[in-house]
């Protein structure tokens, strides 16, 4: 029997997400949303294209929760995206009412599966998933440093002309301005980018990766990126579906790890069968544990925002 996959939200990243788990033919996907018709509509399109792609999954589209039963992975993408000119934070009473309603919804159909949260404001929307299911902390994942290293990477390998494939990245901390970029940890085939590239290039870069998803709201003018983060989202379900044990940045849970508690917020984690399955503390420097430490208070205000709500 293949894996379950469900998404909820078939907007933008819910359908790309869709597409992409069903084109690597990784699992059957439930795709669910609030329009009536839009997401029968989307699975039906992916369905038809499936002949071509060379796949089997089974896609399929609904407006209420009883086709999810069972599912393995809820990937939770529902939510509104931020327009020009609005932060991530600013989203955060319309979505965590709407992750609350997903979360509730897909839990009672899903007991035993892993809640992947992609909606904004991401590190808040992960404390909202995490108390309304009651799952534990090894089955409630943010994603958000898969994205953020990925436009690390590819800003790597733009500035030296090389392979992405060659790139790696480490991001760490909120989803958001705070986001801890940390050079030494990236590297180019094994070499870290700071013997690679002068100081003021590597400051460019980590200021281009901060405000990666600002540069595409801005170009786009209506909506937020949603390629990229579909890819995120899906390389951290493969992880986990075919138990590869990826270390991969998300945000997690921290229950004292980092000298951080009781908090969702993006570190290095190993992604297998049973969800967060290791957070991998890294040795920081006093700047970047400096730095990590305002990215841990900003989430801390969003929690506290919740927590009045
Ligand atoms: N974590 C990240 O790195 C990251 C990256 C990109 C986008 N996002 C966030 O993901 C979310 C979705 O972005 P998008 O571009 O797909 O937006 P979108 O507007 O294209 O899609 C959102 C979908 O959610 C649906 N929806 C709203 N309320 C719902 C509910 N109660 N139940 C089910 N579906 C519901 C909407 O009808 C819509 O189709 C946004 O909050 C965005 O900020 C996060």
């Amino acid at each position: 029997m293949n894996k379950k996959v469900t998404v909820i939200g078939a907007g933008n990243v819910g359908a790309t997400t869709a597409q992409r788990l069903s084109e690597k033919a990784l699992c059957d996907v439930v795709l669910i949303d609030i329009i009536e018709g839009m997401p029968q509509g989307k699975a039906l399109d992916l369905t038809e294209a499936a002949p071509i792609e060379k796949h089997d999954s089974k896609l399929t589209g609904s407006n209420k929760y009883e086709p999810s039963e069972g599912s393995d992975i809820i990937i939770i993408t529902a939510g509104i995206p931020r327009k020009p000119g609005m932060s991530r934070d600013d989203l955060i009473s319309t979505n965590a009412g709407i992750v609350k309603r997903a979360t509730e919804q897909a839990v009672k159909f899903s007991p035993d599966s892993i809640l992947i949260i992609v909606s904004n404001p991401l590190d808040a929307m992960c404390h909202v998933a995490y108390d309304v299911s009651g799952f534990p902390k090894e089955r409630v994942i943010g994603m958000a440093g898969v994205l953020d290293s990925a436009r690390f990477r590819a800003f790597i390998a733009m500035e030296l002309d090389v392979s992405v494939e060659n790139t790696h990245a480490f991001v760490l901390g909120g989803h958001g301005d705070t986001m801890v970029p940390l050079p030494r940890y990236s590297t180019v085939a094994g070499i870290p980018i700071t013997e690679l590239m002068p100081q003021d290039r590597i400051d460019s870069l980590v200021e281009r990766t901060a405000n990666g998803g600002a540069e595409i709201v801005k170009l786009l003018k209506t909506g937020s990126a949603f390629y990229a983060p579909a890819s995120a989202a899906v390389e951290m379900t493969e992880s986990i579906l075919k138990d590869k044990k990826k270390i991969l940045p998300c945000a997690a849970y921290l229950s004292g790890e980092y000298g951080i508690h009781d908090l969702f917020i993006g570190v290095p984690v190993k992604l297998g069968a049973k969800g967060v399955e290791e957070i991998i503390e890294i040795t920081l420097t006093g700047d970047e544990n400096a730095a990590l430490m305002k990215s841990a208070a900003a989430v801390e205000e969003l929690k506290a925002i919740i927590k009045r709500l």
